[in-house]
């Protein structure tokens, strides 16, 4: 039940013939997921009430009442005294509402000039920047563990698939190193997108810009803002820089995806190249034997959470006439989430990979099945003078052979590779070994345990490591 008292306390009541029916509270109020926000409301309305100050909008004395009874507020929410209500709807609301109950007048006086439009969007904004950074930190160190493990495993080779057949060898290190450069693309596009959220919306207030003489830049300037929104209407309506970053966050998810798909079967029992340390496992209740490997599973479904999220925000936006809607508060869950997903499944993703144990010999046996140096074999040909399609015929026919037999083309002796061609040398040997494959492929961008090294100076370098 509303009481008139609630009705009291609430921002825009004199209007209001009857209480807000009490689903209506509950449906509308936002408090139960804004709170969050709480500290970075407190940074904005600093900043707003001492630039209105600075304008003599309001009194020194007025901004004094104000910083002290800001101190207080924070201290209760800190410690968890806060007492959150929620037919005060939304933090915003409960934090003037505590403010004003300190500091009295003062605390009516701290929304001149302002609008919870602009005042949500201005918080959201201070709240996803520092999410970005956090989570741009843990992406760094994922991608140290990773370059790390690639060094230790320059030169221990593995097969390379297509198409999940065996392809061609490829060093372990130089697999790592593809997820490392798709982490800095990651890392770029949150960089790019952190821009576009560094801008401040106060001073748009409502959606048409406010009467008052407010200093924007200094606004923008004391909460690290690069620059203000241009645009009242835009500024408190477009959510585009939490949709950008649900995007990049869903990409980057898709990464740790394809990376956990990959950890998943390479820990099957049919390959057995890698295993994870028991504290990211875990067992079976029917089935003794077993070790899951839980953690890259459920990342793999976790991505599938953040693309969720990222569709919810742009449907959200769709169909929305400027300026400010209410739908907008729907934005929140959504990317508060996303943005806790990412930053837990990173932080953990780099602890597991710093203790993931490689089984080379594995790796090995693996990549001597399945005629993985056949484009060897043709390249070797080519060296010997053969047209390329002569020499990738003449080596089809010698892999259809060992099929036959039952046998690896790594296997064949010299006579038989003799067989093949006639060209054949005794030099094959090392061109058809997978350490003569691996290492032949010694350009930018290659599987050589050089270039793999090299990587690994350049990324240290980029990285500040
Ligand atoms: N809780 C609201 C939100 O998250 C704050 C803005 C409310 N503005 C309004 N005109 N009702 O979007």
């Amino acid at each position: 039940m509303t009481s008139s008292l609630d009705r009291k306390s609430q921002a825009w009541s004199a209007l209001f013939s009857e209480p807000v029916d009490s689903l209506v509270q509950r449906y509308t109020a936002s408090v139960g997921f804004d709170k969050r926000l709480a500290l970075f409301d407190i940074q904005g309305s600093l900043a707003h009430a001492r630039m209105l100050a600075a304008r003599g909008i309001v009194s020194d004395a007025d901004w004094r009442d104000i910083e002290r009874g800001m101190a207080q507020v924070r201290e209760e929410i800190e410690q968890g005294r806060f007492e959150w209500k929620l037919e005060l709807e939304d933090v915003h609301l409960n934090i003037e509402a505590r403010l004003t109950q300190l500091v009295g007048d003062a605390g009516k006086r701290l929304h001149t000039g302002r609008s919870r439009n602009d005042q949500v969007a201005t918080d959201i904004r201070l709240w996803l920047r520092d999410a970005v950074d956090r989570i741009q930190d843990a992406l760094r160190r994922l991608r140290l563990v990773l370059v790390d493990l690639a060094e230790r495993h320059a030169d221990t080779i593995m097969p390379g698939f297509t198409h999940l057949q065996v392809a061609q060898p490829v060093t372990f290190g130089h697999h790592m190193l593809a997820y490392v450069e798709m982490f800095g693309r990651d890392a770029e596009r949150l960089l790019d997108c952190r821009r576009r959220i560094n801008r401040l919306p106060l001073g748009a207030a409502a959606l048409a810009g406010t009467s008052y003489p407010l200093d924007r830049q200094m606004v923008a300037r004391e909460l690290g803002f690069e620059a203000v929104c241009q645009n009242s209407l835009d500024a408190v309506s477009d959510r585009d820089f939490a949709i950008e970053f649900c995007a990049a966050a869903s990409l980057l998810m898709v990464h740790v995806s394809r990376l956990s798909e990959e950890l998943v079967s390479w820990m099957s029992q049919a390959l057995g190249f890698v295993r994870l340390p028991d504290r990211y496992c875990t067992g079976s209740s029917i089935m003794p034997q077993k070790k899951n490997p839980d953690v890259p599973e459920l990342a793999r479904g976790k991505a599938a959470r953040t693309i969720g999220h990222l569709s919810a925000l742009l449907v959200l936006m769709k169909g929305q006439p400027l300026a400010y809607n209410k739908d907008n508060q729907e934005d929140k869950e959504p990317l508060f989430d996303t943005a806790d997903t990412v930053l837990d499944t990173l932080v953990l993703f780099a602890d597991m990979m710093a203790g993931i144990e490689v089984d080379p010999q594995a790796m090995r046996r693996s990549a001597l099945r399945g005629h993985a140096t056949a484009t060897d074999l043709a390249d070797y040909l080519v060296k010997k003078g053969l047209p390329f399609r002569d020499a990738h015929e003449a080596v089809a026919l010698a892999v259809r052979e060992c099929a036959r037999s039952g046998r690896d083309l790594g296997e064949l002796s010299l006579e038989q590779l003799q067989r093949i061609h006639p060209a054949v040398q005794d030099d094959v040997t090392q061109a058809l070994s997978l350490e003569g494959s691996v290492a032949s492929r010694d350009l930018t961008g290659g599987t050589a345990p050089a270039q793999v090294r090299e990587q690994v100076r350049r990324l240290r370098a980029e990285l500040g490591a």
